[in-house]
């Protein structure tokens, strides 16, 4: 419920800032947030994610760590081919392999980035690369000055910089910008800072490197403690001109800041923090709702920004302050972050130029095959369900994406449910085109159906997670399912939705073992250890 008056967000209109003062907004979503534990992501879903990102307005992204896997660097390539607005940037530890790995696979870029590390703190030299601080200095040199001989445009960070001795850091930092880092970051790798010791951190740098004054600084901050994004501004009110985020807030363990959250602090308070970014906030709800729905990760409902309850009011009071002038309790408007009402949108009679101007508004823009096939489904969608409202067609278009080029797809399923065990699901698949069928039984209508695609596509894969979600409300809403599977250490998720539950799941869960047999062909992980230099 929002009253049209202007909110605290429009009332502070953009202020003439200068070009010194605007943020890079650099989202790490598909590198460090791919790090979380069951977030991985396939190659059609970063492509998509990083035509997603782009159109939001994102100045760089992290696209993967090519020297990880095969995987990892077709997908940093591909990306890298696709995008031509944001800068495209590869992960490389301090070596001579990772580094001209990562050149390689970001050469297709308008604009590549190769992101170069290595750890200063003390923990870390001491224990994972037994170098004294004279070693990490050479390598410091050797790595970022290699880096340049390939690329233009190259970013250093100091690994577990906020444990590290603040005169080493300097000297760390000096000897990276004397390489030639253009970039230089300083990530709270283990999530330890708070906002003023941060701040402290950059003052200290930007006041006292010699050269400082010619690169960008950087925040990458974890969440641990929950400080991440707060840390992240208190580093941009100190200096920094760069924030590494990512969408949802997803990475390692806690997690990094989160996109949205930073971006729209510095929105809605520019008052004071005079520091614009470019992005199109519109777009955040989309991005936020694709990462959610191609990990499998839920975004809680009171998630700041894009929480389902974000933009709700449920009291008496707050429903009549809203009433009467929405800025008595929002600070921000919903369309503000493309978190429009749920429109009842079309029915079984609204033609194809509706649905694509209907996709268009929320943020797709689908080739024809595409657009038929979703245009199809949205049909059938409308034949089941009397209300289709946007984020039904969300989901349906998200859920066409996914499945696009699976190898085994789900053609009909039959489930004998209730009280009277067992029940039976009799299921139909193609592999590879092959029509396969199976009829099995189970302990419940969910267990017989994944019996049954066992038995037509035989994996060792074990179950990890099962989850629902209501697309909308009402006994007629489409279900929204992920799965997650497991087998050697490796995971993959898949996603569907449909207004039948057991077909949703039958269609996640195939989409899941798709994602895994892809996952298979890639080779396995790189060591992680040593310097090259
Ligand atoms: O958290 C961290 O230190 C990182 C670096 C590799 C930038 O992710
Ligand atoms: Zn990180």
């Amino acid at each position: 419920m929002t009253a049209p008056q202007e909110n605290a967000s429009v009332a502070n209109a953009p202020q003439a800032v200068s070009e010194r003062d605007r943020v890079i907004v650099f989202d790490t979503t598909m590198r460090d947030g791919e790090q979380s534990p069951g977030a991985s992501m396939s190659l059609e879903e970063k492509l998509e994610l990083s035509k997603i990102l782009e159109d939001m307005g994102v100045d760089v992204i992290e696209a993967g760590f090519p020297i990880a896997s095969n995987g990892d660097f077709e997908a940093v390539r591909r990306v890298a081919e696709i995008v031509s607005e944001s800068t495209v940037c590869g992960l490389a530890r301090a070596g001579i392999g990772d580094i001209d790995r990562c050149a390689e696979a970001i050469r297709p870029a308008r604009r590549g980035r190769i992101h170069t590390f290595l750890s200063t703190s003390p923990q870390h030299r001491d224990h994972i690369l037994r170098m004294s601080q004279e070693d990490v200095l050479n390598a410091i040199t050797g790595s970022v000055g290699h880096a340049r001989n390939l690329c233009g445009d190259v970013e250093w960070s100091a690994q577990d910089a906020t444990r590290t001795e603040r005169d080493f850091l300097r000297r760390c930092v000096e000897a990276a910008i004397k390489a030639g880092a253009g970039t230089i970051n300083i990530p709270d790798t283990v999530g330890y800072t708070y906002p003023s010791e941060y701040g402290e951190i950059f003052r200290d740098l930007i006041e006292n490197v010699p050269g400082a004054d010619t690169v960008i600084f950087s925040t990458h901050c974890h969440n641990d403690l929950g400080l991440a994004v707060a840390n992240s501004l208190s580093g941009v009110q100190s200096g920094a001109r760069q924030v590494e985020v990512a969408i949802n807030g997803i990475g390692e363990r806690a997690g990094n800041a989160a996109l949205e959250e930073v971006v729209m602090a510095l929105r809605v308070r520019q008052d004071r923090l005079p520091f614009p970014t470019r992005i199109r906030t519109e777009h955040i709800t989309r991005a936020s709702r694709y990462v959610s729905a191609i990990t499998g990760f839920p975004v809680q409902f009171n998630k700041a920004i894009v929480g389902k309850n974000a933009f709700a009011h449920e009291s008496g009071i707050h429903q009549d302050g809203m009433l009467k002038n929405a800025s008595t309790y929002e600070i921000m408007r919903p369309e503000d972050v493309g978190q429009g009402a749920s429109n009842l949108v079309m029915g079984k009679h609204s033609g194809r130029h509706a649905f694509r101007e209907k996709l268009k508004a929320l943020g797709y823009d689908l080739g024809q095959n595409a657009l038929n096939e979703a245009f199809g489904r949205f049909k059938d969608l409308a034949d089941k369900k009397k209300h289709v409202f946007d984020d039904d067609i969300v989901a349906l278009v998200d859920d066409a994406l996914a499945r696009g080029a699976d190898r085994i797809q789900v053609k009909t399923l039959r489930v004998i449910a209730g009280t009277e065990g067992p029940q039976e699901a009799h299921l139909t698949v193609t592999v590879d085109g092959v029509e396969k069928s199976a009829t099995a039984t189970g302990d419940g209508p969910v267990d017989a159906v994944f019996n049954a695609i066992h038995q037509v596509a035989p994996h060792a894969a074990t179950l990890r997670l099962f989850q629902v979600h209501a697309v909308t409300e009402g006994t007629d809403a489409q279900a929204q399912v992920s799965v997650r599977l497991e087998e050697d250490g490796r995971i993959a998720t898949g996603q569907a939705a449909d207004t039948d539950t057991l077909t949703a799941s039958a269609m996640a869960y195939v989409n899941a073992l798709n994602n895994l047999s892809a996952r298979k062909e890639k080779s396995a992980p790189a060591p992680m250890t040593a310097s090259g230099f």
